[in-house]
């Protein structure tokens, strides 16, 4: 009798000490979450966030998300935002992230698409000086090489954080400008042989071509959806694109035309100011940092050489009241002393936390990725390469990266067919998908601007599980 509960009292005490030893364990990260301001939901996932530490003083702002099942075994699935220097917590926020935030700043709502139901969902505030990330000398050069190399980095530092995730397979993903750095960290991985389990890559409206989108396809695509006259458009066109030997006649530069005074002659006679980020949509842009502050850093002076006009254009030179649109209070969310103290974040240099634009060295053209591409597929033998757009988007129009994905010389692999979300006949159309051999596509996402999880969540959600091999489009 008493021998036995002796042994219970043993086996009880033990069980204690194994349960606290494993709670230890798991609680031994100071980068945990363990509580954010304006959250009521209860979380069925762990987060962490703070500081991803490389060389020459420079410290990556993180935050990760764990995978709402089995996160042990789920992808790590990176997110870059563009900008360049924009802050990839706008996608946390704004896009395909476990939250939105309410208009003041205040309140944190769930998101039903959360990339984080299937993966794990690491972000990194990209380069050094965007957001949260800064360097200790204060002295910041990032171009598209330094960011390959900052990103490749601070991804070894993740993986010494969070060693059992390094066999997951990983994903890069990202948008806009993240074209260039996705397919360039991809390369630097690849080429260092880091020990990452990198499966493939996913870029939306991606910066692709190097041309900085001063193209001809951007007023194709408005001429495509009535937006401009056939006349005006004609005549653009002649004055414009007067070609170049070899250049191809449908990849006119408007930047560099033959004869500029002509060209800028030559007006295009087009609807109402439209918004750049999603042509269908008088709202996004106007009401948000990171979209405004975006469009006049780097793409105000593109669409004036296109000779098109814009909301983001006539809003910042007539400083109108903003319209009735509805907003996102993530930056004074952020900017909030007890959200950065919640999720480990030092202060900013200039004191605000701002979504964009960080320190970017913008004297040469973005780089373009067609080589680097080809190279991941054929030298790197990369599996799966997805390129995705939204429709309604001229800032990186789709018709400029479909013909991108076109012109990298893969085989096509079968027809341009119609995706659903869950392949249900009488869904909805999501958009198309073009396949190409070696595990490259074109995805294009109907009803969407250039972003694709904030404008089209439940199709993004789906580009993301083809991506990762649980569902083929
Ligand atoms: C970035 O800067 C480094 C250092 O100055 C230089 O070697 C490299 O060529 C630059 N890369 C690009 C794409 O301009
Ligand atoms: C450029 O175009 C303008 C306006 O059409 C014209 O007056 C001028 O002669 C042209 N210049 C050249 C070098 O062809």
């Amino acid at each position: 009798m008493y021998s036995t509960k002796l042994i219970y009292n043993l086996l009880l005490l033990q069980l204690v000490i194994c349960v606290t030893y494993l709670i230890a364990v798991d609680t031994n990260n100071e980068d945990e979450i363990t509580a954010l301001p304006g959250l009521k939901d209860k979380l069925n996932f762990k987060q962490y966030s703070g500081y991803l530490n490389i060389p020459d003083g420079k410290h990556l702002f993180y935050w990760f998300v764990e995978c709402e099942t089995n996160p042990a075994d789920a992808p790590v699935v990176l997110w870059l935002q563009g900008g360049p220097g924009g802050s990839s917590l706008f996608a946390l926020f704004v896009e395909n992230g476990p939250f939105s935030v309410d208009a003041a700043g205040k309140t944190l709502k769930l998101n039903p698409y959360s990339w984080n139901r299937e993966v794990n969902m690491l972000y990194i505030e990209a380069p050094v000086g965007t957001g949260f990330s800064y360097k200790d000398d204060k002295n910041y050069f990032n171009n598209d090489t330094t960011s390959a190399a900052d990103n490749r980095l601070a991804l070894v530092e993740f993986f010494k954080k969070y060693p059992n995730l390094q066999k997951n397979p990983f994903y890069i993903t990202g948008e806009s400008y993240a074209g260039v750095y996705i397919p360039m960290l991809a390369q630097e991985i690849l080429s260092t042989k880091t020990d990452i389990n990198l499966k493939g890559i996913g870029i939306g409206n991606g910066a692709l071509t190097g041309r900085d989108g001063t193209d001809q396809s951007v007023i194709d695509l408005l001429l495509g959806h009535g937006l401009v006259t056939i006349e005006s458009y004609e005549r653009k066109i002649e004055a414009c694109c007067q070609c170049a030997d070899g250049q191809p006649v449908n990849e006119c530069v408007f930047a560099k035309p033959v004869n500029a005074t002509k060209c800028k002659q030559a007006k295009l006679d087009q609807t109402d100011a439209l918004n750049a980020y999603n042509i269908y949509d008088d709202c996004g842009g106007l009401n948000d940092a990171y979209l405004s502050s975006m469009y006049d850093q780097y793409h105000s002076s593109r669409f004036e050489a296109l000779g098109i006009q814009t909301l983001q254009q006539s809003y910042s030179s007539s400083n109108n009241n903003k319209l009735i649109c509805p907003q996102s209070g993530y930056s004074d969310y952020l900017n909030t002393p007890a959200v950065q103290l919640a999720i480990h974040a030092r202060k900013p240099d200039k004191n605000q936390w701002y979504v964009c634009c960080g320190p970017y060295d913008f004297t040469h053209a973005s780089t373009p990725q067609h080589d680097i591409v080809r190279e991941l597929i054929d030298k790197y033998g990369l599996k799966r390469v997805t390129v995705y757009n939204g429709d309604f988007d001229i800032v990186c129009d789709f018709i400029d990266d479909q013909r991108f994905v076109d012109n990298l010389g893969y085989q096509r692999d079968g027809h341009y067919k119609e995706w659903t979300v869950d392949g249900k006949s009488d869904g909805i159309i999501c958009g198309y998908v073009e396949r190409y051999e070696k595990g490259l596509q074109f995805v294009l996402v109907r009803g969407s601007g250039h972003m694709v999880p904030k404008d089209k969540p439940e199709a993004a959600l789906q580009v993301l599980k083809d991506l990762i091999g649980v569902v083929k489009l």
